[in-house]
């Protein structure tokens, strides 16, 4: 059997790692299970967003790359699609794995689907019910067009049953991102940056909703400012953040006040996130890390598609609310939050955000396959 994997940007780099491992040759055994053949769009292509990631995470140099690059939504989705098709036409994949939310998600589900190749999605079922996301609209298109839909947490199966989807191809097999923290957690403590004193805050923002309005993210940058009165604020820097900042110049001293670095390798930012007093972000994969690490996360948006990691973690929506991210951020500071309390029993809270993700999306493949 041949699976075909597609990846385009940082996350999906992270969750399509354990799927490669579970899928590839069992220890001892002479031959892989199934034939894999990566394709990496080309979404992310700055060594610091793409290289570091495949070295750090031990996957394989793709097999293709489709060299799309940035654009707007439409050129960035219709370029992953004019390049996968080919690809898909001379490799016949029986099976192509699609990851997460990203324009190269949807566009390889829609191209799959229209040549008639079988399609499971990695972490189906996500949904913020926000549709001005272009991720929500992303994940809304591609499950519906998945044959095999690999849920994260029992409200993935809720939202596709509600949406219409037929349940023999739901399988709640928990979180492919947790499973290569799991895997890599160990690894972290000889990539902690020396430089850094504790307590600190890490922050990272790069949402549309959050760094396209300039207006918005300066009042944003000075509360985080506001906060390095209290700790260290480290910020890692996206590259569609960076272009912001050196569009409108931030204020003069802002730099003194918040660390800004460069975007991290995966060890790197791993290692800070796991002694962080408290994360302040807009990233998904980062509330559910946050959670399984049981550090604080303030998510600076006004909806999650991942709401396990409020009801079972650290995590606290603060909305466009500046007061509010205050407030909550000097709560956990002076250690008197209820997310602190939780803490103690951080590790497995969520069912099945395990490490053995991938194994159990392996199984499901297999079985199908016999
Ligand atoms: C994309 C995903 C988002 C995900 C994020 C993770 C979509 C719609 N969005 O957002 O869901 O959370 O990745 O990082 O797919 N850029 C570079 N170098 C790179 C990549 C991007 O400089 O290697 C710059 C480009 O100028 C580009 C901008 O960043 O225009 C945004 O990149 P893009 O891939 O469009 O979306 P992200 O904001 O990274």
């Amino acid at each position: 059997m041949h699976i075909l994997h597609v990846v385009g940007a940082r996350p999906n780099f992270i969750k399509a790692a354990p799927l490669l491992r579970a899928l590839g040759a069992p220890a001892g055994a002479r031959h892989a299970l199934f034939r894999q053949t990566l394709v990496h769009t080309g979404q992310h292509y700055d060594a610091a967003m793409s290289d570091v990631f495949f070295q750090q995470l031990e996957v394989p140099p793709p097999d293709f790359n489709l060299g799309v690059g940035s654009g707007s939504h439409a050129q960035q989705t219709a370029g992953v699609m004019l390049a996968l098709e080919p690809v898909l036409l001379e490799q016949k994949p029986d099976l192509v794995l699609v990851y997460g939310d990203v324009n190269s998600t949807v566009a390889a589900a829609l191209v799959c689907s229209k040549l008639g190749i079988r399609l499971g999605h990695v972490e189906a079922g996500l949904r913020s019910r926000d549709r001005s996301m272009p991720e929500e609209i992303n994940r809304l298109v591609t499950d519906q067009l998945s044959d095999l839909l690999f849920t994260p947490s029992a409200d993935g199966d809720e939202n596709l049953l509600r949406e219409g989807i037929d349940p023999a191809k739901i399988h709640r097999v928990g979180n492919v991102m947790i499973d290569t923290l799991v895997r890599l957690l160990p690894l972290t403590d000889a990539h902690l940056s020396a430089q850094l004193s504790t307590p600190y805050a890490l922050v990272t923002l790069h949402r549309p909703s959050n760094v396209d309005d300039i207006p918005w993210l300066r009042e944003l940058l000075a509360t985080l400012a506001d906060l390095s009165s209290q700790l260290q604020v480290v910020f890692p820097v996206h590259p569609r953040t960076r272009q912001r900042l050196d569009g409108f110049g931030p204020e003069p001293g802002l730099g003194s006040r918040l660390r800004l670095l460069a975007p991290l390798p995966y060890l790197e930012f791993l290692a800070l996130q796991r002694y962080a007093a408290i994360v302040i972000t807009d990233s998904g994969g980062i509330q559910e890390e946050s959670t399984f690490l049981g550090v604080p996360c303030l998510t600076v948006r006004e909806n999650t598609e991942r709401p396990i990691t409020i009801s079972h973690g650290t995590n606290q929506l603060v909305g466009r609310d500046l007061q509010r991210l205050r407030a909550a951020a000097l709560e956990v500071i002076k250690g008197n939050s209820i997310l602190q309390k939780r803490e103690e029993a951080s590790h497995h809270r969520v069912p099945l955000w395990d490490g053995h993700a991938a194994e159990r999306i392996a199984e499901i493949i297999l079985r199908g396959a016999a």
